[in-house]
């Protein structure tokens, strides 16, 4: 999968994805995520990306213009699946949504700042709009850093059997039940002895019913959407 992401701060970008799993899927080549600086695309002599709206008002738009010119620049090279503005009125990111975003071959990502991007791009170019949930960061990038992570560990080959996503909290829509290491007793906090057992089958039965407990107490919501 190829990720780009268009950002006005590209330096924000540059740490996520260098480390651990993002790390690894990139050098093994199933992720390749470039970021675009917009400032490149700005206008006149100050590479003017924002204006004032129109209207009146606080805050600055980012303009069309350098924000078309540059997603028209990579779509002359890619064929983009989904083109995604980062934004607090969009959908909200879920593990269903990352799913399908990681059966995808190529997404662009635009971050937004100030008051957001002109509404004419969000009609026309746009083609999904993806929060990271409700509240208001100061610009996309953190939030497309959470997609990028979110969509690229799901990746085929990206994590192992020992750290498969089918496991993940979310996946089966239950929580994921807790998990213990050395020592098997601590100072007297003792792990259950089920799991120094080694059956198997009571194992397995016995974190479903944990994560079924904790769904329940935690997030109710999640048995909900079942019925
Ligand atoms: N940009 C600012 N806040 C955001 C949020 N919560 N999700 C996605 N993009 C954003």
């Amino acid at each position: 999968m190829r990720i780009d992401i268009i950002s006005v701060l590209p330096e924000l970008l540059q740490g996520p994805f260098q480390h651990s799993i993002l790390k690894r899927a990139q050098q093994k080549g199933l992720l390749e995520v470039q970021v675009h600086d917009l400032r490149a695309y700005g206008i006149g002599k100050h590479k003017q990306v924002d204006d004032y709206q129109f209207g009146g008002g606080a805050g600055m738009v980012m303009m069309i213009e350098p924000l078309l010119n540059c997603i028209n620049d990579l779509r002359q090279e890619h064929r983009y699946d989904e083109i995604i503005y980062m934004t607090p009125d969009g959908e909200r990111l879920n593990q269903p949504i990352a799913n399908r975003l990681s059966m995808q071959e190529n997404l662009l990502i635009i971050c937004g700042h100030y008051k957001g991007i002109d509404e004419r791009l969000r009609e026309h170019v746009i083609t999904r709009e993806i929060s990271i949930g409700d509240y208001v960061l100061s610009g996309g990038e953190l939030a497309a850093a959470v997609l990028v992570d979110a969509v690229g560990r799901l990746l085929p080959g990206v994590l192992n059997d020992e750290t498969s996503a089918l496991f993940d909290s979310f996946q089966d829509k239950l929580l994921a039940p807790p998990v213990y290491t050395r020592p098997a007793d601590f100072e007297g906090w003792e792990v259950p002895d089920i799991l120094l057992s080694g059956n198997t089958a009571a194992i397995e039965e016995w974190r479903y019913d944990m994560a079924l407990k904790r769904t329940r107490e935690r997030r109710p919501d999640l048995l909900e959407d079942e019925e």
